[in-house]
């Protein structure tokens, strides 16, 4: 398709030479003789925007994937030229632009490539649709591997592979189909030690090849639009997403009771059903935060209405379930069901809100209610009216959050499964049709969406989840992996979806645990919980036709290590809200990839099992049945094993035993790991003592806790609590000291340091300079201690 065949070749066209330059502030432009031009706006010393207009023009300058808040500041820029070239210098990267061919090469300031086009920007013009097919290529440099690219279900590096973007609905996929439900254009490419990302900001369906039909050569093209991209460069694959995330956003941060566990089915229903699942869970003291109502809650499929027989008071029942700790999502689908009698469809009708075809007609699909239209959301008016019909779920039944399905949208009985390609959008005044809004449609609903739940469940926070997305729904939304399948390929499929997802700037994320359709045995449920817990959105769902899937669906022993792993995420809360405040803050990834955590190990480039949960826990989930453990790269550095407290040294491959009661679990040395006491749901106890896990280290390691009131947006007023902590540990000596900010009190008085590998017997402890009398704040174990939270330095000596 892309480049080198001969037909294809005859169709491309090229930019020639250059013939003018200009420099308006951070914006460069080359023209070229026949009409091209190119834009480099330098946004930051390390982040370079690409865009091309051909025939002189260049298209309006508008995209949904930009933050609002996206940094922008260089300390250097320098242009000059020599016969051949112009040279641009910003204080880290050097881009060289050639004089004939507009080829652009980037360096680092030693000269070394980054990135370098082949034949570069070139297009064909599209007959059928008007404009063009834009396409860039680019040289693959020696061993270079490529990461990202959203919800792929495939081995972590692309190298090799072709992938395309267009939001799909895809029932049961396999390993390696595509498309899937997101369009996440960025990726990011690593060699010689050095990463860099790009980002094709483009919401036609994209296309990537990373050296798959030339092993030599990387390309990316578009069905339409224009070739826009961004350029990030690291050295550090850590820099380069968090620059792509800042650029495209991070959300605020949620209710704490949404990093708690989800229970889901479709559908769970009458009442009496919901609460029977409800009690369940308290009754077998497993921990949970939340019930979800799929479609069948509905009255005919019609979204914002009750099925009376089924929920015959559902303010009662939400404020109920409340009561004993649960909240309840409810489902929300974009198809309106074509019902002269239904208020919703009533309103959209009159209000000219649905999409229509190119002729004229409404675009009209069949979903679950049969037939139905659909609401542009990509007219703000539509976002607000849209945003509107939430007031009386939220703020008067009570519903606590909202599930978006089926928005990419998906139409039934179609082989398309969308809506046809001549559908017009508004998309924001800039009219045009299915092609380029399609990719973003499910992300304008869920953005409507969550400025409604936001507005309607105020003074707390919102909670909502979606199934497609385009780069930077990640704002507005978590989101779920769609509709796998209960097999242990889908297990591995999971867990290469979720770091996926984490190192593409979308972070809130999860699968359906023990798969959607079919049904898994309780082998595979348990190792699929043991992996769950340890990704940030943590949800059981499944259809309703193969059978139940609550944690008590199989023998006792699985309903005790769910309920096991279980406890141990709400054990691990504050160090998973602390993993998502450094999410929001600083665009880092909830899970590292070992390639995204250490680069310069070349052993990481092909591992996709192993991951590190927030800075310093490694899992590893097992992945086959009647598995006594596995084999894993444990990365460079000292790690403890979570359940033998042996330590291990990393940098290489080795067997770890996990029976089924356990999953590959290491804490980092050096690391201080907060733990809460378990709770059946958020906010269930009031917490009067922080556990804190010290893991040993001769030499310094830094820990961070953030916590605040876990809902509402005092946080935003300095209501927050952030401890940093500073551990250096020597032969005979542990020093920890802490650096607070934030004016949040927590509940808690003191910290129980719980030291884990301490190499010495305890002789003196020093809270700010002065001996505490061992007796006074040793506990019963040898090696833990309580100590007041406010200390500044605890200094431990051995005897
Ligand atoms: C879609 C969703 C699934 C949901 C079902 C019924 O298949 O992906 O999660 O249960 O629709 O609403």
């Amino acid at each position: 398709m892309i480049t080198n065949t001969e037909l294809e070749y005859k169709g491309n066209l090229y930019p020639n030479r250059i013939v003018d330059y200009k420099r308006d502030s951070d914006k460069l432009y080359f023209t070229t003789e026949n009409g091209v031009i190119l834009e480099v706006t330098v946004l930051q010393d390390s982040v370079l925007r690409f865009r091309y207009a051909t025939e002189y023009v260049f298209e309006p300058d508008f995209s949904y994937a930009i933050s609002e808040t996206a940094s922008k500041g260089y300390n250097r820029l320098e242009v000059t030229e020599n016969k051949t070239e112009y040279l641009l210098e910003t204080s880290v990267l050097q881009l060289l632009i050639d004089k004939k061919t507009l080829r652009t090469q980037i360096s680092d300031l030693e000269g070394n490539i980054i990135n370098e086009d082949e034949l570069g920007f070139h297009w064909e013009e599209n007959y059928e649709y008007g404009g063009n097919t834009v396409k860039m290529s680019k040289i693959t440099q020696t061993a270079e591997s490529f990461y990202g690219m959203g919800d792929k279900a495939t081995h972590s590096n692309l190298k090799g592979k072709r992938v395309n973007n267009w939001c799909t609905d895809q029932y049961a996929y396999g390993k390696d189909q595509e498309p899937l439900y997101k369009a996440i254009p960025f990726y990011t490419g690593l060699h010689n030690g050095k990463s860099y990302g790009i980002f094709f900001d483009n919401t036609f369906r994209t296309y990537f090849d990373f050296a798959h039909e030339r092993r030599n050569i990387t390309s990316f093209w578009a069905d339409g639009g224009e070739m826009n991209y961004y350029f990030f460069y690291g050295p550090q694959m850590s820099e380069v997403v968090r620059s792509y995330t800042n650029l495209t956003g991070t959300p605020e941060m949620p209710p704490q009771w949404a990093l708690g566990y989800h229970q889901s089915k479709w559908s769970y229903f009458p009442e009496s059903r919901v609460k029977e699942i409800a009690e369940n869970f308290r009754k077998l003291k497993i921990p949970c935060d939340a019930i979800y109502l799929d479609i069948d809650y509905m009255d005919g499929f019609r979204c914002f209405t009750w099925d009376k027989t089924r929920f015959p008071d559902p303010k009662r029942m939400i404020g109920e379930l409340n009561e004993d700790g649960f909240k309840t999502v409810v489902m929300i689908d974009p198809g309106i069901k074509v019902d002269r009698d239904y208020w919703v469809y009533q309103e959209a009708m009159e209000k000219d809100y649905f999409c229509k075809r190119g002729d004229g007609p409404y675009m009209q699909g069949k979903v679950w209610p049969g037939a139905c239209k659909f609401p542009d959301y990509t007219n703000p008016e539509v976002r607000a009216w849209w945003a509107e019909l939430y007031k009386e779920f939220m703020a008067e039944i009570g519903v606590h959050a909202v599930w978006n399905d089926m928005n990419e949208p998906a139409v039934m009985e179609v082989p398309t499964k969308t809506a046809p390609l001549d559908t017009r959008h508004n998309y924001d005044g800039h009219p045009c049709t299915h092609r380029k809004a399609h990719n973003i449609y499910g992300m304008q609903m869920v953005r409507a969406t969550y400025e409604g739940v936001k507005k309607y469940v105020f003074p707390k926070r919102p909670f909502v989840i979606t199934r497609a997305a385009f780069a930077g729904t990640q704002r507005y939304s978590s989101t779920w992996t769609g509709d796998n399948v209960a097999t242990w390929e889908h297990l591995w499929i999971a867990n290469v979806q979720a770091q996926r997802m984490c190192i593409s700037g979308y972070s809130f994320v999860g699968s359906d645990i023990g798969g959607f359709a079919e049904q898994p045995n309780g082998e595979l449920f348990a190792r699929w919980i043991q992996l769950g817990v340890f990704h940030p959105f943590c949800r059981v769902h499944s259809s309703g036709d193969h059978g139940d899937q609550e944690p008590w669906s199989f023998d006792n022993e699985v309903t005790d290590i769910v309920r096991k792993f279980i406890e141990l995420r709400y054990q691990l809360l504050p160090y998973l809200y602390t993993m998502f405040y450094r999410y929001t803050e600083y665009g880092t990834p909830m899970l590292q990839s070992l390639f995204y955590y250490d680069q310069e190990d070349t052993q990481t480039h092909f591992r996709t099992d192993e991951f590190i949960f927030g800075k310093q826990i490694l899992v590893c989930p097992v992945q086959e049945p009647n598995a006594k453990g596995r084999r894993m790269y444990v990365p460079r550095g000292k790690w403890y094993n979570y359940w033998t407290e042996e330590t291990v040294e990393g940098g290489k491959e080795r067997w770890v035993t996990a029976d089924i009661d356990k999953i590959p679990l290491f804490i980092k040395e050096g690391a201080i790991i907060p733990k809460y006491p378990v709770q059946q749901y958020v906010g269930e106890l009031e917490i009067k003592e922080l556990i804190l896990d010290v893991y040993f280290k001769i030499g310094p390691e830094n820990s961070m806790i953030y916590e605040d009131a876990q809902d509402g947006y005092d946080y935003k007023k300095g209501q927050f609590s952030l401890r940093k902590f500073k551990l250096v540990g020597k032969e005979n000596e542990l020093i920890i000291q802490q650096f607070k900010d934030g004016s949040y009190t927590t509940s808690y008085e003191s910290f129980k340091f719980k030291l884990h590998g301490l190499p010495f017997t305890i002789a003196t402890i020093e809270v700010d300079n002065e001996e505490v009398p061992l007796k006074q704040i040793k506990l019963n174990g040898n090696n833990s201690i309580e100590i007041d939270k406010n200390f500044t330095e605890l200094h431990i000596t051995g005897k």
